[in-house]
């Protein structure tokens, strides 16, 4: 039985990814494109890749720049090893979450750890305000054991990267856009009402399965990414399962200031772009 809360948000949109290639020819989804950037402020970008052919990911991303924003890796499955100019490096492996304070620059890289086998997983791209946006870059990398799980009902088990939910505080705090980012997996038939601080964006990707979101238990399949509404009256977005199904609930504080993005650069002026783009030219970005 479904019990349907009044006060859940509603599905706005549902979009589906496109085809994408980036780095040095990763095959991947780009499941939140740039259209989008200005109705789900703070966030820029949302990419899934998925590939058992190593044809698609072996590649990797080679070294290359950032500045203006964050970036957070998710992997389901696969290793992937980071490097950047900051001095950092880790294999990133499943289940393992690395966040990125790009801030005034830094240049990296993104290789694959093997040579076969399945690599799956996630990077979303999301916004600083324009005061943090030439701060010193940060990196955290935390290991699958570091981020809270557990069960928050019968049947639906919750892992917290950021925000709070059940009781369990995500890693990842102290950002100025407050995200919440959780990875939810049913593995029966189950109802949650996920919690959404009010006037956050937010949005609900599935990856596995299909569930049924918010007040009109819109059918959501793996792939489609429904953008919710904003009903300041609501607290929380409703999903209902009827079987196995894996979804990222993922909300931010919209910073509501002009966005302009160049390729790896996301500034808020045409001027700051090229700035960006003279420093990199010149060794002084990092
Ligand atoms: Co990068």
């Amino acid at each position: 039985m479904h019990v349907i809360s009044s006060q859940s948000r509603s599905v706005e949109q549902v979009l589906v990814g496109t085809p994408a290639s980036d780095g040095a020819g990763v095959r991947l989804t780009r499941v939140l494109t740039p259209a989008y950037q200005q109705r789900l402020d703070p966030f820029l970008l949302l990419d899934e890749f998925g590939s058992d052919r190593p044809d698609d990911y072996i590649a990797g991303f080679p070294d290359h720049p950032h500045r203006g924003f964050e970036t957070v890796t998710y992997m389901l499955q696969g290793r992937m090893r980071h490097r950047d100019s900051v001095g950092n490096e880790g294999v990133l492996g499943p289940g393992d979450v690395q966040w990125m304070t790009t801030g005034h620059g830094i240049v990296h890289s993104e290789m694959p750890e093997q040579e076969q086998g399945r690599m799956h997983g996630f990077q979303l791209w999301i916004n600083l305000p324009a005061r943090e946006k030439l701060c010193p870059p940060r990196y955290r990398g935390h290991t699958a054991a570091e981020i809270p799980s557990g069960q928050v009902m019968p049947g639906a088990r919750v892992k917290v990267i950021a925000g709070e939910m059940g009781g369990m505080v995500g890693p990842i705090r102290g950002q100025g856009t407050e995200p919440v980012f959780v990875d939810i997996e049913f593995t029966v038939a189950a109802d949650l009402c996920v919690p959404l601080p009010t006037g956050h964006n937010a949005f609900v990707y599935v990856y596995d399965g299909e569930v049924h979101a918010g007040p009109q238990q819109q059918r959501l399949r793996a792939g489609q990414l429904a953008v919710l509404d904003n009903d300041p009256q609501a607290a929380c977005i409703d999903l209902a399962s009827l079987g196995r199904a894996r979804l990222l609930v993922i909300a931010g504080k919209p910073i509501g200031e002009p966005i302009v993005q160049w390729g790896p650069f996301v500034m808020n002026s045409r001027a700051e772009i090229e700035q960006a783009i003279f420093d990199y030219n010149n060794g002084t970005l990092v």
